[in-house]
């Protein structure tokens, strides 16, 4: 169901929060853990308390209400959620009135809830990423009633719009096209915590897309877990170049796209439209290795992926292109991790995320046999930085002497000189030496040095 937030029961509790702050200042503090699907949610969790009468703090310290914004896709993001967590005991205990609130992922398993009810009594409420929209009534019955809330409702297949984000860019919008997963990749927690895939109606989407280029907004990056499996009036290739027709100086970019639904008319649209939209595409591999990859349930083979990425480079020859990696699956033998490295020097992406595996609560991969041990993933890990490493350089040396369109995202002091940072087009961070602040604008710039990591260049 698509529902919209100003017909909603929350309506009446914001007039009521409305009344209670009225003439008071009150700020809220949001902190993002996880993808960039996360950081949308917050800049939604920041327009809802805004809503509510809430200015922006500066920080924890300087807050009346802390929301987190977890991520669950690892142990570690886990642990870095509950530590921080941990540090704001003593903000509570000093200021017993500040409400501390937890969204996102971790907010939707049930195990993890239990212990937050249980051993983190300074919690007010939990949110999981479907039902943002309640979180006036939480911080209601938090601040009014003295009361915590744990809300969740898997089954939630809504969408809700009207939610006025509270952007923290002023050139670079996140636009959310579709909600949850389908996929059920064997070691991922997603689909458990994010729900069903729905997409959002196509005309929303490009109201939302039309307002923010009129509002002088440069790069819109479309947000899903799977934006390939788009579906609304159209698909995902029809409504992106729906977006690429919208008149205006912008660039499109997005993510994810899963290999196996990557169509020749997506191919197509992007070769149509660049560099409108981004040469630039995100495409997770996972794993060299075709058992390794039927195991993780991500149903194609390393022999569909290569058709792929040269579909990609045959329509788009100067695409970049970044993968993801798991290193250490379950059962992941020294030979399946050779077909990983093989393709990492195969293909020669720009860029690659490589994760350690991690056993997540629910998903099938955790009750796999053969567990790989920590040392072994540690090495693998380091074997496969060493060579993408080598292969990034050799990836940026091209680019030496060429004129790249920086959009500029700071500026800062270096060595006395004022020096703007931004991303090329390939989504490359490139540093230029400028006369004046340029934020958030484009620059042409010439390269003339190709680091490890980064490009580096002069304004021309
Ligand atoms: N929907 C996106 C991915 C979201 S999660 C996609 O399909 O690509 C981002 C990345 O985290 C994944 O691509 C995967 O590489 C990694 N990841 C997911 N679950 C993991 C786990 N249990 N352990 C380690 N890495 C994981
Ligand atoms: Fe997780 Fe797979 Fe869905 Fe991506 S496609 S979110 S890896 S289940
Ligand atoms: Fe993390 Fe949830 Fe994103 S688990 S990676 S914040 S979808």
């Amino acid at each position: 169901m698509i529902l919209d937030i100003h017909t909603t029961d929350s309506q009446q509790y914001i007039s009521r929060i409305n009344a209670l702050i009225d003439g008071k200042t009150k700020k809220a503090f949001v902190h993002t853990f996880g993808c960039q699907q996360n950081e949308a949610d917050s800049e939604k969790i920041r327009g809802i308390l805004k809503s509510l009468g809430y200015k922006v703090a500066e920080s924890f310290d300087d807050a009346d209400i802390i929301v987190i914004n977890t991520c669950a896709i690892r142990e570690h993001a886990e642990a870095k959620a509950l530590s921080l967590l941990g540090r704001l005991k003593g903000l509570k205990s000093s200021n017993p009135e500040l409400i501390i609130g937890v969204a996102g992922c971790m907010a939707a398993e049930p195990h993890v809830v239990k212990m937050l009810k249980g051993n983190f009594k300074y919690v007010s409420f939990t949110v999981e990423p479907n039902m943002l929209h309640r979180i006036p009534e939480l911080v209601y019955n938090a601040i009014v009633e003295n009361q915590r809330s744990f809300i969740f409702s898997m089954d939630s297949g809504d969408i809700v719009e009207g939610i006025d984000a509270v952007r923290t860019s002023g050139h670079r919008a996140w636009v959310s096209i579709m909600y949850g997963c389908n996929n059920f990749c064997s070691y991922c927690i997603v689909p458990y915590v994010r729900g069903r895939e729905r997409s959002r109606k196509k005309e929303d989407i490009l109201s939302e897309c039309r307002d923010l280029v009129a509002l002088g907004y440069k790069e819109i990056t479309l947000l899903g877990q799977n934006v390939n499996s788009y579906k609304d009036a159209t698909d995902f290739a029809g409504l992106l170049s729906e977006i690429a027709a919208i008149d205006g100086d912008f660039v499109i970019r997005f993510m994810t796209s899963h290999p196996k639904d990557v169509s020749p008319r997506l191919i197509e649209v992007i070769r149509n439209n660049t560099p409108k939209i981004a040469p630039y595409f995100h495409l997770p591999l996972q794993s060299g290795s075709d058992t390794i990859l039927k195991r993780m349930n991500r149903t194609y083979n390393t022999e569909r992926f290569l058709s792929v990425v040269s579909s990609l480079r045959e329509a788009v020859p100067d695409i970049a292109l970044s993968t993801d990696i798991i290193i250490g699956f379950p059962g992941e033998s020294d030979e399946d991790f050779e077909g990983t490295m093989n393709i990492l020097d195969k293909v020669r992406f720009d860029m690659v995320y490589a994760f350690l595996y991690s056993p997540r609560n629910g998903t099938p991969a955790a009750k796999m046999d053969n567990q790989i041990p920590r040392e072994i993933k540690n090495e693998r890990m380091a074997r496969l930085l060493d060579l993408q490493e080598r292969i990034s350089e050799e990836k940026n040396a091209p680019y030496l002497d060429t004129v790249q369109r920086v959009l500029v995202d700071s500026m800062k002091e270096k060595e006395g000189q004022l020096v703007a940072v931004g991303r090329a087009p390939s989504n490359k961070l490139v540093t230029f030496i400028a006369d004046r602040d340029y934020k958030g604008e484009f620059v042409n710039v010439k390269i003339t040095r190709a680091g490890r990591a980064d490009l580096y260049g002069e304004k021309i």
